[in-house]
């Protein structure tokens, strides 16, 4: 939900402002693409650039008329909230006589209120509709009063309510780059002679991994050789360095098409790397991370799990594990349904808050909420240092890398692996299980990356199915138990890339009312449950398909390798490798996953940067 850039380096370093911030927003287009710009301090003064739509328009007015040389700057990619996305609405917004240039990502909730006094007592004539050039032009204010800008940025942030991270630099204050973050994110790259600012890590990755992660309500003023953080009320506040585990070539395409089909391909790593070094010399799981007193874990009555899209789905396959394990009940709930329906917790209550950017707004809140209510929050996260697992009370982190296309794939599977840890320690602390079944289940799960990267290497038939569906209007996808979660990623992935009417139902429901959907040729996935399983759901999944062939359904079954009795109803069958029950989602889940990516791309679409959406919903 825009992605921003600082940069200051000295002006004898071989980089350019411009080159710096413009490899910055490449990477941060996954935040939103609705506009770009930027803002350089040069020779000539302050200049700036922006256009509407993705970063490659700007790229082409700025070849077509370059920018003067600069080594101070700041950048902007936009996901729309206020004013839709033209070229005025674009960020950086100018104030100050054109002295001042200023980049937001967040909401300024009073920008109404702000807006009015500024036209009313200052005669200000706002040229967006974006509730950012108000705060654009109260840095000019207060600068204009003080005469130093990190002050002038310390007044602007107390007098804004909402999220804000803001960027913002001076024509009159060369080599600096002063920002302000409450409750969106904003991260310092540690350089040689150069810092930057960034929403993410990726953003300064290609030149730095040492980072400094910044507290809620802080202003970080960066020049080429220093690095000053205050709160809002210039108290010198702390700000912890960390060093980042991943390089910039994980964040670079490595020769595939885009970055979705890279991530898919990672899954078999982001499943071994999140199981890595969780186990001591005898076996125990120890997850060193959950630094929540066992005496409280062992007293939980009941877990929670909040989340959004994707990282609900995984909420939902955990939580059959989670409950089979460790006889506890496990509720999954959208993370802004659970904050606005005074929802039953306390401090018996376990908050799981999964989330791939740890920044999504609507878990935050939901976060917030529940430890205000006493309950103990952990975060399933795979950023480390962002809002989410640094308000909860523990963390466990997915070790995933980056993920970059807009709809996630690697850190699903990542979040079902950390989650089923989770189910696993607590089943191992509360004595559910004995330390050889713990050990068995984790035996297990460490067979995945194989067992993933089997399925990978046997997609064609799904790639050649959906270039052929390309002109498809629906698809309905259908599972039961663990199959059911996984059939509304299934569909969720190809609502986000495809723009095609897709819904996941649980098979069970079907002849309740989705019947009524099918007629002749209608595709439906039906993800089968393992005929091995000890009860008979495989055999009612297969009525299930019998029902929709009769009526006419093209029936694309994903069914175990071994398993026939599919066969006489189903149009397709995608093989899966023989698993257990409760890791079945880890593989179903891959052959939809290059569904949607394939037709997608078959219907000429961008994966990586589906309309309308943006990786990480920072906005309630
Ligand atoms: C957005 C993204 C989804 C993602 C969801 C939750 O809607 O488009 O792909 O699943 O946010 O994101 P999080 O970062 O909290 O996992």
């Amino acid at each position: 939900m825009c992605g921003i850039v600082g940069y200051a380096g000295a002006p004898d370093l071989d980089a350019s402002a411009l080159d710096v911030i413009l490899d910055g927003l490449r990477r941060m287009e996954y935040r939103g693409y609705d506009s770009a710009g930027v803002a350089l301090l040069t020779p000539e003064g302050l200049v700036a650039r922006k256009r509407s739509g993705k970063l490659a328009r700007l790229l082409q007015s700025l070849h077509d008329d370059p920018l003067p040389r600069s080594n101070t700057g700041i950048g902007h990619t936009r996901w729309a909230t206020h004013g839709a996305p033209t070229d005025a609405n674009a960020h950086p917004h100018l104030a100050a006589a054109g002295r001042i240039a200023l980049v937001h990502n967040g909401i300024i909730e009073n920008f109404a209120a702000l807006r009015a006094q500024l036209r009313d007592e200052a005669g200000i004539e706002f040229v967006s509709e974006t509730d950012t050039e108000v705060a654009a032009h109260l840095l000019a204010q207060a600068h204009a009063a003080c005469g130093d800008l990190s002050r002038a940025m310390q007044d602007v942030a107390r007098r804004l309510e909402g999220a804000f991270t803001l960027l913002a630099v001076h024509a009159d204050v060369p080599d600096t780059v002063v920002g302000a973050r409450r409750n969106s994110p904003l991260v310092v790259g540690l350089g040689e002679g150069a810092n930057f600012l960034g929403s993410d890590v990726a953003a300064f990755i290609g030149h730095t991994r040492r980072a400094v992660e910044l507290g809620q309500d802080q202003v970080v003023t960066i020049t080429p050789s220093t690095v000053t953080i205050t709160d809002f009320h210039g108290n010198t506040a702390p700000g912890r360095e960390y060093a980042v585990d991943w390089d910039a070539a994980a964040a670079e395409k490595g020769g595939f098409p885009n970055f979705m089909a890279k991530e898919i391909n990672e899954q078999p790593r982001a499943v071994a790397d999140t199981l890595r070094g969780r186990t001591d010399g005898e076996g125990h799981l120890t997850l060193d991370e959950l630094r929540i007193d066992e005496s409280v874990l062992r007293g939980i009555n009941k877990i929670v799990v909040v989340a959004c899209g994707t990282a609900a789905y995984a909420g939902m396959v955990a939580k059959y594990a989670i409950e089979h394990w460790c006889r506890i009940p496990v509720e999954v709930e959208l993370a802004h349904e659970f904050r606005y329906r005074d929802p039953v917790v306390d401090s018996r209550t376990l908050v799981v808050a999964i989330s791939q950017s740890g920044e999504t707004m609507d878990t935050i809140m939901a976060v917030r909420h529940a430890r205000e209510q006493g309950s103990r929050v952990i975060a399933i996260c795979n950023t480390r240092g962002s809002t989410i697992p640094r308000e909860s009370d523990a963390a466990l982190y997915t070790h995933a890398g980056p993920e970059i296309a807009v709809a996630s794939t690697k850190a699903f599977l990542a979040q079902i692996t950390a989650c089923y840890l989770l189910g696993l320690y607590l089943a191992q602390l509360r004595g559910n299980k004995y330390h050889d079944e713990i050990a068995a289940i984790l035996a297990d799960l460490r067979t995945m990356p194989g067992a993933i990267q089997k399925v990978l290497e046997g997609l064609e038939q799904v790639r050649t199915m959906a270039r052929w569906m390309a002109d498809t209007r629906s698809v309905l996808f259908l599972g039961r138990h663990v199959g059911f979660p996984v059939a509304m990623e299934g569909a969720l992935k190809l609502k986000e890339l495809a723009y095609i009417h897709a819904e996941g139902f649980a098979a069970g429901e079907l002849k309740h009312g989705p019947i009524a959907l099918i007629e002749p040729g209608q595709p439906v996935f039906v993800i089968v449950p393992s005929p091995r399983g000890k009860d008979s759901l495989h055999n009612k999944v297969v009525s299930s398909i019998q029902e929709i062939n009769a009526r006419g359904a093209r029936t694309i079954v994903i069914a175990e390798d071994g398993d026939d009795e599919v066969l006489p109803f189903a149009s397709e069958v995608i093989r899966i490798p023989q698993v257990p029950t409760l890791m079945a989602p880890l593989v179903s889940v891959v052959p939809l996953q290059v569904f949607a990516c394939e037709l997608a791309t078959a219907k000429g679409l961008d994966v990586d940067q589906p309309r309308n959406l943006a990786k990480s919903v920072t906005v309630e």
